[in-house]
């Protein structure tokens, strides 16, 4: 096409022809318009001299200018069967690996320790597993940083609080479960900020135990290990139990990051970039301000000496570039936090850290909003737990399964319930546009019908049961072989796969990929009806048809996977 472009008009150089699918035809070039305009041609005329000029025999079958300038250019059958049948015979269904050398850091999920898990943190711990997988399905060398918030002045109070009351429970509150642990200490922080509040002296003990915790004092250090250790085991049972591939390897928390804290914000010193205020230590922007259009200054260091969270996070993307050696960091954080991470980045960048070959991105998303579309509450006003929103989305997948499936053994339908439950949480969650916010409801995300998880996973199934009826088969497709409209819309769809993983990739937007596999599973439903698979009128025609019902089952099965969605054989 490029070549045509110059044939018909040399002084278009390289230009690229835009060329993407259409309903007109397999595919619609428009670039002739724009560069008509640009070189004073007429559009139609340009068009139709380019398309006489395409000269791709074998490829092309027809090139046609419509409209104002447009070429509608259709493929020849025998080109369409052969990308199938290359793509069919490659390990990675014939996909590029454009990120190849890479390194990418996905900060993600972040949960705070001595606190249970709540609805805030499903958005990032799913969304930032998929773009982890995305990534790595496109060949960059993934770090996973897991920025758990374990450090703060908070924790000398709950250690207060632990000390004085030895009787609370909450080591081995429950051993089968671990975030049991995890909402016992949950609980006792609420109590402790309540003492903290009522009595002073309290209070004053509480300070006294941040500086012990602070300087090290190994008592105060072990319980302080203790809750951070606990709590690490809940967030990992939550990880299992949501499919999301976070290890323990993963952990970066804010503690991480102490003995660095002293350089950083010397080096900020010392480069004029953080200067003092009232005691304390900011950075001052004159670009960067505030919802009231005050500019906002980062604080680095309280007057009373203590670093926040701003330090940290300075300190963690100066370690993320210079010893990680990060190409890309994506942060996926609540939009909430947008300020924060321009300045954060702002500051990294004027130290030299942050520089034009290393890309930072705070890659925001929208709140998960109750059923009825406001803020999302417990019925008695409080948060809402991850685990007992997971569990109600179990329970309903359970019933939608067991109508189908009421002679299935208990312990595959369970195991079959977490599968399509979890896999409908997270399909909801990332189908929607990142940055939008959307209500959790869970009787229509366990649906069998429409833009759903169940709804995918159920076409895998149905594409597994095809192949298994089908039996061995030799798997060569013919690409002499005449091809139906409905076979060439599949066929066509399967090809842009690649296409679709990087864009989704570029925009950081798993829901495109989402929008993909929804029309993929539909696409394939078109076709399976109109066109007999194992009942085919030929062989040639028949193994052809198996050639794409693989290639979708494969492709599904790929795409579910890079979203952290199961994909069973049956269901
Ligand atoms: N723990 C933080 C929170 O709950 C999230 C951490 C996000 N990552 C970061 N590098 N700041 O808000």
């Amino acid at each position: 096409m490029v070549d045509a472009l110059r044939r018909a008009l040399p002084e278009a150089g390289r230009t690229e022809p835009l060329v993407r699918r259409s309903d007109r035809a397999d595919f619609q070039a428009n670039g002739a318009l724009a560069l008509a305009k640009q070189h004073g041609r007429n559009p139609r005329e340009l068009g139709a001299a380019v398309a006489a000029a395409i000269e791709a025999p074998g490829l092309i079958s027809s090139a046609e200018v419509s409209g104002p300038g447009f070429i509608n250019l259709d493929l020849t059958s025998e080109a369409i069967w052969a990308q199938v049948a290359a793509r069919t015979d490659s390990d990675l269904l014939g996909l590029g690996l454009p990120l190849a050398g890479k390194r990418i850091i996905v900060d993600y999920s972040g949960p705070n320790v001595a606190k249970e898990m709540h609805v805030g943190h499903l958005r990032t711990t799913i969304i930032g597993d998929a773009l982890a997988r995305l990534a790595e399905a496109l060949g960059a060398t993934m770090i996973r940083q897991n920025h758990l918030g374990d450090w703060g002045t908070q924790f000398g109070m709950l250690i207060q609080y632990l000390n004085e009351h030895p009787e609370a429970e909450w080591h081995h509150a429950d051993d089968a479960d671990p975030t049991a642990n995890v909402a016992a200490l949950d609980r006792l922080y609420k109590q402790a900020r309540n003492v903290f509040d009522a009595d002073p002296d309290f209070a004053d003990r509480a300070r006294a135990r941040v500086v012990a915790l602070q300087s090290g004092d190994e008592d105060t250090r072990k319980v302080w290990r203790d809750l951070v250790e606990v709590s690490a085991e809940a967030f990992d049972a939550m990880y299992e139990r949501l499919g999301v591939s976070l290890t323990a390897a993963d952990l970066a928390g804010e503690s991480t990051y102490n003995h660095l804290l002293d350089n950083v914000v010397e080096e900020l010193v010392a480069a004029g970039i953080a200067v003092e205020s009232e005691g304390a230590l900011c950075v001052f922007f004159d670009d960067i301000t505030g919802p009231d259009g005050n500019p906002v200054p980062l604080l680095l260091r309280k007057a009373d000496g203590g670093y926040g969270y701003a330090a940290t996070d300075l300190a963690a993307i100066r370690y993320r570039i210079r010893d990680l050696k990060a190409d890309q960091i994506l942060y996926v954080v609540d939009a909430r936090q947008a300020l924060h991470f321009k300045q954060v980045f702002a500051t990294a960048r004027r130290a030299g850290w942050l520089t034009d070959e290393v890309e930072a991105v705070h890659v925001p998303f929208g709140t998960v909003l109750g059923p009825d579309g406001k803020p999302f509450k417990t019925r008695s006003g409080g948060t809402v737990r991850l685990m007992s929103l997971l569990d109600e989305a179990i329970a309903k997948a359970s019933e939608v399964i067991g109508e189908k499936n009421s002679d299935a053994d208990p312990a595959d339908l369970a195991a079959l319930a977490a599968a399509t439950g979890i896999g409908a949480v997270k399909y909801a969650d990332l189908s929607n546009n990142r940055i939008k916010d959307y209500a959790f409801d869970t009787d229509r995300m366990v649906s069998l019908t429409g833009d759903t998880g169940v709804y995918l996973q159920y076409a895998h199934t149905r594409l597994a049961s095809i192949l298994r009826m089908a039996g061995k088969t030799n798997g060569t497709v013919d690409t002499a072989a005449p091809m139906s409209r409905e076979e060439r819309a599949l066929a066509l769809h399967l090809d842009a796969y690649g296409t679709n993983l990087a864009e989704s990739m570029t925009e950081r937007e798993p829901h495109r990929l989402c929008g993909y596999l929804y029309m993929l599973a539909r696409t394939f439903t078109r076709f399976y009806e109109a066109n007999p698979v194992l009942k085919a009128e030929t062989d040639e025609i028949r193994k052809n048809r198996l050639g794409l019902v693989r290639l979708t089952r494969d492709t599904l099965a790929h795409g579910l996977n890079l979203l952290g969605i199961a994909a069973p054989e049956r269901m």
